[in-house]
């Protein structure tokens, strides 16, 4: 879908739908909708008068134009309780409109931008709000069906601003949105996309593609080089399918040599049968999910050039599928890893931490300033936390911090589990420097406790487990439909423009 900005009174658009908003406790009618609401003779005021429309968070009211306008709707979306708005609830209220604009078969909406009226928020940040609502409410993922989603596709979402000393911020905040929306249905598609099409070799040359943007560069390793670096932990999990693992190291340099440097690492299985612990075939069901986290690295990676943070950023994916078969690695397995910790395997289903124990590893020995990894790493810290949050381990408080307050200005829902070291004992091995498996509970804290085993100590670190989130099995959100989500991108997008 096309963006536009554009200063002018909306009453004039020529698109096909129009979206305004309306307070819970408005009073009086703003602007854009008052003049909109002339043209309709009222029709606005007369909904309102009867409480057919409250403005309330959510809500929506649809006016046919029957040629009063050129358009053929107008949609009024309630954002609730003035008090009440926040950046999200603009980004939850475009997409109700959007998904409204949908189903009235609109080519074309033009839209005011919701919440920046006076005393509500600044001007850059609703307009980018509206535009990552906006645009990610639009995503459809339907290649593989002949009847698309849509019979008509909306094509350009135009946002109007009639007050011309916000057009520097409107034009500022719809550019940043649009980035940010992009680099999440970047990682949408990786995620969506079925297993068999979405392998290893696929995210390589996904990374390949994203390499060729200025000031990003690509190694990327084959099992040869992989094993040459010891990177045996995830060789082992590799193993058992016919499909080659790759190792991918992005770089981003800024153009002015940056003092501070980041690594994103990515879970980057591309499908998690289990292994020999096979799971049951329910649980299957969406392990191609499995790769969220080196979805959620690549989409990063996708727009960085135009993020254009001032710090260095690395991406680092290990990728393979885990697959039962003849050369598969096995339950009791021992495996010596990157940083010469080894590894007692008990189940083969707790693939991701042993592949991330080498990825991490080898971030560390770039020693950057910070490394923040994303990993769909356990079905625990779906039960902890629910479907729809991301669970928060770290070694520095301060780094942690940072990631919260990224992920508030995101809209990400992040919960904070305690890498409680008296549980260290749960993962101790009988043979092995450590077992890759706890006991019967506290599994997301107990896999938290493995990957810092591969951290170096001095690296602030935050493991970020986005089993749940990363893919939606219902629409969450008006802006999240089901499938892969894009979790953990606008967080780090956040965070990259504040690190420094
Ligand atoms: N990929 C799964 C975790 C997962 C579960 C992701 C649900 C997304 C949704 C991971 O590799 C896994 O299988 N973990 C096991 C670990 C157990 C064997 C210790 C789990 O959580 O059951
Ligand atoms: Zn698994
Ligand atoms: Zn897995």
């Amino acid at each position: 879908m096309k963006v536009h900005v554009v200063q002018g009174d909306i009453v004039t658009s020529a698109a096909d739908v129009l979206l305004v908003s309306g307070l819970e406790d408005g009073g009086s009618l703003g602007g854009a909708v008052s003049a909109v609401d002339d043209a309709l003779g009222g029709e606005i005021r007369d909904a309102i008068t009867a409480k057919e429309f409250e403005g309330k968070f959510q809500s929506t009211l649809i006016v046919r134009t029957r040629g009063r306008l050129s358009c053929s709707h107008v949609v009024v979306v309630g954002l609730g309780k003035k008090r009440e708005l926040t950046r999200e609830r603009l980004r939850q209220c475009a997409g109700v409109g959007v998904k409204a604009a949908r189903l009235l078969k609109a080519r074309s909406v033009a839209s005011v931008v919701f919440g920046a009226g006076k005393g509500e928020c600044k001007a850059d940040e609703a307009s980018q709000a509206v535009i990552e609502g906006a645009l990610l409410a639009a995503y459809t993922f339907d290649g593989w069906k002949k009847k698309k989603e849509d019979a008509v596709s909306l094509e350009s979402f135009t946002v109007t601003e009639i007050d011309r000393r916000k057009m520097t911020g409107v034009e500022r905040g719809a550019s940043v949105g649009e980035v940010f929306a992009s680099a999440t249905i970047h990682a949408r598609d990786l995620v969506n996309e079925s297993g068999q099409h979405m392998l290893p070799k696929d995210l390589k040359k996904n990374a390949e593609a994203i390499a060729k943007k200025p000031r990003v560069s690509a190694k990327i390793m084959s099992r040869a080089e992989v094993k040459k670096l010891g990177m045996n932990a995830f060789l082992a999990v590799a193993q058992g399918s016919e499909n080659e693992p790759y190792f991918i190291h992005l770089t981003y340099k800024p153009k002015k040599p940056a003092k501070r440097s980041i690594a994103l690492v990515g879970k980057g299985i591309t499908f998690d049968s289990g292994g020999l612990s096979l799971k049951p075939s329910s649980s299957m069901e969406t392990m191609k999910c499995d790769m969220g986290g080196a979805a959620a690295v690549l989409g990063v990676f996708s727009q960085i050039t135009e993020l254009e943070p001032t710090v260095e950023v690395h991406g680092i994916i290990a990728t393979c599928e885990n697959m039962p078969s003849g050369s598969a690695y096995r339950p009791g397995d021992t495996i010596r890893a990157k940083n010469g910790t080894t590894i007692e395997v008990l189940n083969t289903d707790a693939e991701g931490r042993v592949t991330m124990a080498d990825s991490l590893s080898y971030a560390s020995e770039l020693e950057p300033d910070a490394i923040i990894d994303l990993a769909t790493l356990t079905g625990a810290c779906v039960v902890a936390l629910g479907e729809e949050m991301m669970g928060l381990m770290t070694n520095n408080g301060r780094l942690a911090e940072q990631v919260f307050e990224a992920a508030e200005e995101s809209g990400e829902e992040i919960w904070e589990l305690p890498l409680y070291k008296k549980y260290d004992k749960l993962i101790e091995s009988k043979i092995a420097d450590v077992k890759n498996i706890g006991g019967s509970w506290g599994g997301a804290l107990t896999a938290g406790l493995f990957l810092q085993k591969f951290v170096d100590k001095k690296i602030p670190w935050v493991h970020l487990d986005i089993a749940g989130p990363a893919f939606a099995e219902r629409d969450y959100l008006s802006y999240v439909p089901y499938g892969g989500t894009g979790a953990g991108v606008r967080t780090l997008l956040h965070l990259l423009k504040r690190f420094r």
